[in-house]
């Protein structure tokens, strides 16, 4: 009797799979003469914010954590090695004379020899030292005479040197110098440190400390993590709006992102405590500062180096309203205006112009062609339109070819989000910035959020979006497939409205395995390590196949918003010819589809089906399996101007076919 009920079930379940593959064919047309709205060459970017340590012992490449010994603790990150005598190490502080960098370190070398006295510093979260590679060490320095030596050791998690050099100091006198000294690592260590020893007779003053690895992106002195600049230039992103984020805000407004401070040489950028650094009393980071060694210059050159369009966003005289929300009086405004209007010059200006010509000393005389920026970051209420009409109109007067981005608060609705929407839209805001936290369900049922809003006037800067695996700035929230998925879904509705969509990037951007604040993010490193999450790679996806224009993708005649689980937008590339569809199945099972073209246009026989998926939705990419979920292109055919499909569970499928 068990034995026959157990076959029952099994035919069952093969009639039933048999059944339900019949039933399952989704029949899609695709109307490719229906060349509809423009795709923005900036549709699909980036959004750099300074959390997650994601410029600071992330993307900036500096190994050695408070060079400057300016964090509130002069010496937090160092250690001292060896035996101290009472005055032997000094922090002087020159407040008068050098404000945005006032403390020194003054060490006192008093007949010693190698391992009695020296400094050691613990990096972020340790060092990440590759075997043979080139490091660049630097100092500035100022010494009454010659006399004293620096014995300079990488040392792994076990305390062995893993590469080592000596650094004489040699020029003397009252004047600061700034000299230089590389040497290899023989081993890789993710962990590593640094030692200093002090050898001879002297006094020597010490200031930027620094250590370089000398692979940095394209190999610039002093510049970005290549294997991170990399991921972000894979993505071909459209734009990159930086530097935030709350820290545009600041917690108060002595702490929010001043541009002019940012530029210039490194040693006279004034750096100031991270927000993150005290945000989350949850997750404490006590040493997280910006130095902004990554500053204004850098991030105008980063855009350039991945051909994004620069897209800044500036502090509106407000500091974050989750904090102390200090606003600055209005007539007080004026200095904030004259950031962003100088901002502009300094991005575009002529070289002989005041800013212009201090881009031109660090190394761009060509402008960077600034064409837009934001206006204040997460600001909300009728403060907020007060002070943004004092910016846009002077923006506007002077340079009135400069888009503006404005912000529609912290959530996608509510009464915040109804009333700013409202405002913005009667002012004529050229962008407005949604930002979206939400539950995946939310991403699901919001596909078809855009279809019903106004085609002209304002434009959607859809400014930060991630599913929350669990909820917003909880902990435990997760970079899995279905997030991932349902974010597919969503971004079907943003392509499908391209036309009053015209940005749209995820946030947060980065974050280091050891330093986070804030989870989910896009990319995930170590000190050695990277990689995407699927979230990164649905983005990527949607980058490297944005098209020119949308075409009509019909299921039943409808829009594909959700029906069985199922989304779909379609796009021609004019420049390629090519016709390319994403479809994404949110259901758990496999779907097959048929897809079809009408109105006379005719395919090439061959095309590509890309799927990123997995059954699993829990699942997730690692820096030990980077690539568990990620693409996989398989060539696809034409049969009779049509296509099928099969579409795997929890996926999101790009089908790209020439067209003839
Ligand atoms: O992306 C993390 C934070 O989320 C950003 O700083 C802020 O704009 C938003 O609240």
């Amino acid at each position: 009797m068990k034995r026959n009920f157990n076959l029952l079930c099994l035919l069952g379940l093969s009639l039933g799979v048999a059944g339900q593959s019949l039933a399952q064919v989704k029949k899609f047309t695709v109307k490719a003469n229906e060349v509809g709205a423009a795709v923005q060459p900036t549709m699909w970017g980036v959004f750099f914010e300074d959390i997650n340590m994601g410029a600071d012992g992330g993307i900036y490449a500096e190994l050695v954590k408070n060079r400057s010994f300016e964090f509130n603790k002069p010496l937090m990150g160092w250690t001292v090695q060896g035996n101290k005598n009472e005055g032997d190490l000094l922090i002087l502080n020159r407040q008068e004379l050098k404000a945005s960098n006032p403390r020194f370190l003054r060490v006192k070398v008093d007949n010693r020899r190698k391992g009695d006295l020296g400094i050691q510093n613990e990096g972020f979260r340790g060092m990440g030292i590759k075997q043979g590679l080139r490091y660049d060490f630097s100092v500035m320095y100022r010494q009454a005479n010659a006399g004293v030596k620096m014995h300079l050791e990488l040392i792994d998690s076990k305390g062995n040197v893993i590469g080592s050099t000596v650094f004489t100091p040699t020029q003397s006198g009252p004047e600061w110098k700034k000299q230089a000294i590389s040497f290899n690592a023989t081993a890789t260590e993710p962990k590593a440190k640094f030692n200093i020893w002090f050898e001879g007779n002297g006094t020597v003053d010490l200031d930027m400390i620094s250590l370089f690895p000398s692979d940095t992106w394209k190999n610039r002195p002093g510049g970005l993590r290549g294997d991170m600049v990399q991921l972000l230039a894979d993505m071909k992103p459209g734009f990159i709006r930086f530097p935030g984020g709350c820290i545009v805000e600041g917690s108060d407004l002595s702490l929010r992102y001043q541009w002019k401070k940012t530029v210039g040489p490194v040693e006279d950028r004034e750096l100031i405590i991270n927000r993150w650094n005290f945000e989350f009393a949850h997750r404490p980071a006590p040493d997280y500062y910006q130095t902004f060694g990554l500053g204004f210059f850098e991030y105008f050159q980063l855009a350039e180096d991945i051909g994004a369009e620069p897209l800044p966003i500036l502090n509106c005289g407000m500091a974050c309203q989750f904090n102390t929300a200090e606003v600055v009086p209005v007539d007080e405004l004026g200095p904030y205006i004259q950031d962003a209007l100088d901002l502009i010059e300094f991005a575009n200006g002529d070289v002989n112009s005041k800013w212009g010509k201090l881009r031109a000393s660090m190394g761009h005389p060509k402008p960077f062609n600034l064409k837009m920026m934001g206006i204040g970051n997460e600001n909300w209420g009728p403060q907020y339109l007060e002070r943004l009409k004092l910016f846009t109109k002077a923006i506007k007067e002077k340079y009135p070819d400069i888009k503006l981005v404005n912000s529609s608060g912290t959530d996608p609705n509510g009464e915040r989000f109804d009333y700013l929407n409202g405002e913005l839209r009667k002012m004529g805001a050229d962008f407005i910035d949604e930002h979206y936290y939400r539950r995946p369900e939310w991403f699901l049922e919001n596909a078809s959020r855009y279809d019903n809003y106004p085609r002209n006037g304002s434009k959607v800067f859809a400014g930060e979006y991630a599913a929350q695996s669990d909820k917003t700035v909880s902990v435990d929230n997760k970079n899995n497939v279905k997030t991932a998925i349902s974010e597919a879904a969503f971004l079907t509705g943003l392509e499908r409205n391209a036309d009053v969509v015209h940005m749209a990037s995820y946030a947060p951007l980065f974050a280091h395995i050891d330093g986070w604040q804030w989870t989910p993010d896009m990319i995930w490193v170590d000190n050695l390590r990277s990689y995407g999450t699927p979230n990164y790679h649905v983005q990527k996806l949607y980058s490297l196949n944005k098209g020119t224009n949308v075409v009509p993708i019909l299921l039943n005649g409808q829009k594909v918003t959700g029906q069985d689980g199922l989304y779909a937008s379609a796009v021609v590339d004019k420049k390629t010819n090519e016709l390319i569809l994403k479809v994404v199945n949110t259901t758990d099972k496999e779907t097959e589809g048929a897809f079809s073209l009408e109105g006379g246009n005719r395919l090439q026989s061959k095309g590509t089906l890309t799927v990123l998926g997995a059954s699993d939705t829990e699942k997730v990419n690692t820096l030990d399996k980077p690539f568990d979920v990620s693409p996989k292109t398989e060539p696809i055919s034409v049969k009779q101007q049509g296509i099928t499909a099969k579409l795997a569970p929890n996926s999101l499928n790009v089908i790209k076919v020439k067209m003839l």
